[in-house]
């Protein structure tokens, strides 16, 4: 019980869907338990058993582009209180799939929502008790899965069966993936792009060594 506690370290994972970040998140889960770190693996929407309700709806069932970014902020603001804060306190690694910036490449540049409006509801949802006033809780590094929308939609041909986001053309996605681009461009220091064109091994070490250049792993 000498050693210091680790401090909380909080990694989101974003992409298109057919990016293939899914396989890295459990890897990259793994590297950080071979350090000596404890890790919660979890997932957006869900994450709880509300949110998982709330992805339920929001990923099945029609509704306008307002009533699904606020199902996406009610499903986050359940999984920051019940799972994702407590676990950075007790000082754990916290690995999710997806946070926020998928609801402005999703529910902003795929749907053409408001962006202030997500503005807002990301600050309402993300100011937590842990950080002083006006400080948002974000990830410490996002982990972005680039892929070219053609080849993300020839990946998921006939993977299974799609859900509402999934079955979207293609142009949808293009649209997504330049709100990934634009959120990336605005914040820099947090996102890590990852080339997501190149053999599943190729990706592999290639979020390896950027999550050591950032310094998040040993
Ligand atoms: P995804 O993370 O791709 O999970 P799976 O691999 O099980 O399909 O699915 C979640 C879907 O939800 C994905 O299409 C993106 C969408 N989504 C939003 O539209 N907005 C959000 O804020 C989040 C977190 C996800």
């Amino acid at each position: 019980m000498s050693a210091a506690r680790a401090a909380g370290l909080f990694i989101s994972f974003e992409g298109i869907d057919g990016a293939g970040k899914s396989t890295h998140v459990e890897a990259l889960a793994q590297a950080f338990r071979s350090a000596g770190r404890t890790v919660l693996l979890t997932r957006e929407p869900g994450g709880t058993p509300l949110a998982e309700k709330l992805r339920a709806l929001a990923l099945n069932e029609a509704m306008d582009p307002l009533t699904e970014a606020l199902l996406m902020f009610a499903a986050r603001r359940d999984h920051l209180l019940q799972v994702i804060e407590p676990a950075l306190a007790r000082g754990e690694v916290v690995l999710c799939d997806r946070f926020t910036d998928a609801t402005f490449a999703y529910q902003g540049a795929g749907r053409g929502f408001d962006r202030e409006v997500l503005a807002t509801l990301e600050h309402w949802v993300q100011s937590v008790d842990a950080l002083p006033a006006g400080q948002l809780r974000q990830p410490a590094l996002t982990i972005w899965f680039d892929l070219d929308p053609g080849i993300a939609a020839q990946r998921l041909a006939g993977a299974r069966v799609p859900d509402r986001f999934e079955s979207q053309p293609q142009a949808f996605f293009a649209r997504v993936a330049a709100g990934y681009a634009e959120r990336a461009a605005s914040d820099p220091a947090r996102f890590l792009r990852i080339a997501a064109d190149q053999p599943r091994e190729a990706v592999w070490q290639a979020v390896l060594a950027g999550a050591k250049s950032r310094g998040v792993l040993p």
